[in-house]
C-alpha cells in the first residue's frame, strides 16, 4: 500500500534525530544532561488531578461530550480571558475547544485556506506549523525574526506581493524558540496590517503564563478591534503542566471559530469529558501554582545565564517562554555545535537550525531540569575551552 502524497509531503522531524542520538547515548550508560526537549519537567497541581479523577467516576462523564466541547469548559475560558487579559468572550461563538493547540496550528490551513494559497509564517518557528501548510497543500513565506529586531517580525520587510497573497499570518510570543515577548504596540501594528491587507492573524500564545522580570506577557486579543481580524490559541500544557492531557482552546474572531469547530465536527467528538472538567477547573481555580511555576523557571533562568556569562558565554537572557536561545561560538553552524556539546560534554540541546534558516547561529535550551543541572551543563561546556 502507498502512503498519500499528502503523507509523502509531511516534512522530516528534524528532532526525531536528535532524540535518537540522546537514546543512543543513555543506552550507552552516558549522564546525558537533556536540554533539548521541550516537555515541562513539574507535575499538573494536585487540585486538577483530583478534579480529573473525581469527574473520571461520574459516570456522565462516560458519555459522549457535545460536539464542540462541553459549555463549562468554554464558559471557564471565557472567564480566564476576562481575568487574565480583560477581554470579553461570547463562550459559544468566540471559543472552539482543542485537543492541544498543536491540533488547531495544524487545523487552521485546512479549515480556511485553499490549495495554494499563502501563509507567512516566522522563522525561526515551532516546527509543527510546517505540518499544517503541507496537510493543507498551501504555500508558506517565512518573516525572519532577527535579534536586531528584538526577535519581531519586520512588517515592512514584506512585499506589496506577500501582502496580497498572505491569507494568514502565525506568530508566537512568549517566542518558542528565541524566549522574545511582544508589546501591546506591536500587536496593536499587527491588527492594523491585518485588516488594511485581509490577513488572518493567529496568535500563539502557548507560553503565555510564562514572563519574567515582572513583565506579564500581552495577548493579541487585548489589541482593540482584534477580534475583527485574528484569534488566539492558548494551550493547558505549559500553564497548568498538563502537556500530557492535550487540552487547549482557540479564541476571537467568530469566523475563525466556526471554521475550526466546523472542520472538528467531522474529525472529533471532542475531549473525554473529565478532561474538559479538569480543565475548566484549572483555569477559574486560585492561581498560585501558576506564580510559583514563573518562579522556578526565573530562577533556573537566572542560573543559567550567570553560569553562561561566568565562562565567558556572552549570551542575552530571554524574557519569556522556558528557552533560552543561545549563540554558537564562531567556527560552528549550530548542528556541528550541537553535536559537540553532545559527544564532548553530554549535554543535549536543540540546534536552531531545527526551527528554520534564521536559527541558525543558535541552540536552544529547555529551562526544563533543576538549576544544579544547569550549572552542571555550563561546568561540562566550560571544559571544553570554547569561550576566554
Ligand atoms: C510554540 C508552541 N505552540 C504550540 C505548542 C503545542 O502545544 P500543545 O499542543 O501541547 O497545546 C507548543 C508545544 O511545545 C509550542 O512550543
Amino acid at each position: 500500500m502507498e502512503f498519500s502524497n499528502r503523507l509523502k509531503e509531511l516534512p522530516v522531524q528534524f528532532f526525531a534525530t536528535l532524540v535518537e542520538k540522546v537514546t543512543k547515548a543513555y543506552a550507552e550508560g552516558r549522564d546525558v544532561i537533556n536540554l533539548g526537549q521541550g516537555n515541562p519537567d513539574q507535575p499538573t497541581p494536585p487540585n486538577i488531578v483530583q478534579a480529573l479523577q473525581e469527574a473520571a467516576a461520574d459516570p456522565n462523564s462516560h458519555k459522549y461530550s457535545p460536539f464542540r466541547g462541553t459549555a463549562e469548559l468554554k464558559r471557564a475560558a471565557a472567564d480566564f480571558y476576562k481575568r487574565e487579559y480583560n477581554v470579553d468572550l461570547d463562550p459559544e461563538a468566540e471559543v472552539a475547544v482543542l485537543f492541544g493547540t498543536k491540533i488547531g496550528l495544524v487545523e487552521l490551513p485546512l479549515a480556511l485556506m485553499n490549495e495554494g494559497d499563502m501563509l507567512l509564517l516566522p522563522d525561526p518557528g515551532y516546527p509543527d506549523y510546517l505540518s499544517g501548510v503541507k496537510l493543507a497543500n498551501v504555500r508558506h513565506e517565512v518573516m525572519p525574526l532577527l535579534r536586531e529586531n528584538a526577535f519581531l517580525p519586520d512588517y515592512d520587510k514584506l512585499t506589496p506581493k506577500q501582502l496580497e497573497e498572505a491569507k494568514l499570518l502565525y506568530l508566537n510570543y512568549p517566542n518558542n524558540p528565541t524566549g522574545a515577548i511582544a508589546s501591546k504596540e506591536f500587536f496593536e501594528e499587527t491588527a492594523q496590517l491585518g485588516k488594511e491587507h485581509g490577513i488572518g492573524i493567529v496568535h500563539d500564545i502557548a507560553y503565555g503564563a510564562i514572563g519574567f522580570d515582572g513583565k506579564k506577557p500581552v495577548s493579541f486579543l487585548e489589541v482593540e478591534g482584534a477580534k475583527d481580524i485574528g484569534i488566539e490559541l492558548y494551550t493547558l500544557s505549559k500553564t497548568y503542566n498538563m502537556a500530557g492531557w492535550r487540552v487547549g482552546f482557540a479564541v476571537g474572531n467568530a469566523k475563525m471559530i466556526e471554521a475550526i469547530n466546523l472542520l472538528q465536527d467531522h474529525l472529533f467528538v471532542s475531549l473525554f469529558p473529565a478532561v474538559q472538567h479538569a480543565a475548566a477547573v484549572a483555569l477559574t481555580a486560585e492561581q498560585s501554582s501558576v506564580e510559583e511555576l514563573v518562579e522556578l523557571y526565573e530562577g533556573r533562568r537566572n542560573a543559567l545565564i550567570a553560569a553562561c556569562k561566568r565562562i565567558g558565554w556572552e549570551v542575552e537572557a530571554p524574557s519569556g517562554s522556558f528557552f533560552a536561545w543561545l549563540p554558537v561560538p564562531s567556527g560552528y553552524t549550530s548542528e556541528q555545535f550541537a553535536d559537540l556539546l553532545l559527544e564532548k560534554a553530554d549535554v543535549a540541546v536543540a540546534a536552531g537550525n531545527g526551527f528554520g534558516t534564521y536559527g541558525e547561529g543558535y541552540i536552544r535550551i529547555g529551562l526544563l531540569v533543576d538549576e544544579a543541572r544547569l550549572e552542571e551543563a555550563v561546568e561540562r561546556i566550560e571544559k571544553l575551552k570554547l569561550f576566554s
